[in-house]
């Protein structure tokens, strides 16, 4: 690989040993993966913490968190001492709300690894964002920015939405970014790997977030690791929708880029989006598609009395926790069923101050930050059946937690957290 002059003096130890270590970490990784050279980056997203069992563990066999750091970030067994970042770094999703601790079934001892933690990463410089969802929370990259983000979700929103260029970094490349300002230059940095190769038309109306989760995740099943271009839209979507989209299609599948035609910034054409080429695959969505994806999304649930109603998946924007107002507002969650929605920690400061915590909290619910439930491994106690409004927790819940899922619309969410029961049903 082919290094700038201040690329070898990083390599060659100029900035410190942890440093020496992120660069060769870097250059292994990227001629594994026949990358010619690195790009500079100035936006970083990334899990570096150390809040999940197997890494607090880790950190107190070895020495605290450069050892984590170390091992988990820099691919070192060797403690080095971590310098403060190099460059502008957001950190992603944790493994809990510590806000919401006992509720989450989380120990006070845990806690304080959490707190150790953050005061950890927020002295080497990453801001505690805390999200899937940095995008929504003031980390808003501009179309043409090289960036070296982590999140599956976060990844397909920046790159199709915004322009922005990441391939889904892993916690080792970026947490070696945040510490040189590099990463390797392949994949969806280079401007022939984002046109299209999958045309998909649309043969009916894609309308609300549900709907656009099942879109995606038809498509993630149908592409998998392929770039689709989206033509036959009938309006314009909300970040909702997109970033439900873009969820869905990574979870079924590994799509990290996508086109719509006349809405997303690489595709003012359709002649653009493929970049001149013919597509490889026509395929079209309609009734049968939209079907197929809502029973796959279901696949999990059959019984019709709910314990647990989680919504935030991706981390629900201002936007969604005022509509969720709007439907739970003067009504109760049900005695044997729990209502937590998630969200970023800035946007639950905007909903204190905007009355919404106080509606969600009146009526039983909770509004948490930092995680989810899939992540953070975090349920109230003996739920056997859940209700989501997302595709993605739909796709994760039941595997990781070994419970039944339904998926649906907001709506059917709010209606099954006051009733306890799945009414619910693709209309
Ligand atoms: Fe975010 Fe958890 Fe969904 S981290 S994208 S809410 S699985």
């Amino acid at each position: 690989m082919k290094l700038t002059e201040s690329e070898e003096a990083m390599r060659d130890g100029r900035d410190g040993p942890a440093v020496r270590k992120a660069m060769d970490l870097l250059v292994r990784y990227g001629e594994a993966l026949g990358a010619e050279r690195l790009v500079e980056t100035n936006n970083v997203c990334a899990t570096v913490g150390s809040t999940l069992p197997f890494l607090r563990d880790y950190g107190d066999r070895h020495g605290g968190m450069d050892a984590i750091f170390s091992e988990f970030s820099l691919d070192s067994s060797e403690v080095v001492p971590i310098p403060k970042v190099k460059v502008y770094s957001s950190h992603l999703q944790q493994g809990l709300d510590p806000d919401h601790a006992e509720l989450q079934g989380m120990s006070q001892e845990v806690v304080k690894v959490y707190r150790k933690s953050e005061a950890y990463t927020t002295g080497l410089g990453i801001q505690p964002l805390n999200t899937c969802t940095p995008y929504q929370v003031g980390n808003v990259p501009v179309k043409g920015e090289h960036c070296a983000w982590m999140e599956s979700s976060a990844v397909i929103y920046i790159n199709a939405v915004l322009g922005a260029r990441t391939n889904a970094e892993g916690r080792e490349s970026a947490g070696a970014a945040m510490l040189t300002g590099r990463i390797p230059y392949w994949g969806l940095h280079i401007e022939e790997n984002r046109f299209g190769t999958h045309s998909i038309e649309l043969g009916i109306e894609v309308k609300t977030i549900a709907d656009w989760g099942l879109l995606g995740y038809w498509i993630g099943e149908a592409v998998q690791e392929n770039i689709p271009v989206i033509t036959g839209l009938s309006h314009t979507p909300s970040l909702p929708k997109l970033k439900h989209f873009g969820a869905a299609a990574a979870s079924s599948g590994g799509v990290e880029m996508y086109h719509v035609v006349g809405l997303t910034p690489e595709a003012p054409t359709l002649e653009a989006a493929f970049g001149g080429k013919p597509p490889r695959v026509k395929l079209r969505y309609g009734e049968a598609e939209r079907r197929k994806a809502y029973e796959n999304a279901n696949v999990t649930a059959s019984d019709a009395q709910i314990d647990y109603v989680m919504l935030g998946c991706p981390h629900y924007s201002l936007e969604q926790i005022w509509e969720a107002c709007q439907l739970l507002e003067g009504r109760k969650v049900h005695a044997n069923t729990s209502l937590w929605i998630f969200t970023p920690r800035s946007i639950k400061a905007l909903a204190d101050q905007a009355g919404y915590t106080k509606i969600i909290e009146d009526a039983g619910a909770h509004l948490m930050t930092d995680t989810c439930s899939a992540l953070g491994r975090v349920l109230p106690k003996g739920v056997k059946v859940a209700a989501v409004d997302s595709v993605k927790q739909a796709h994760y819940l039941p595997a990781i937690m070994g419970i039944q899922c339904w998926f649906g619309t907001t709506a059917e969410c709010i209606e099954a957290a006051a009733t306890g029961r799945w009414t619910g049903g693709l209309a």
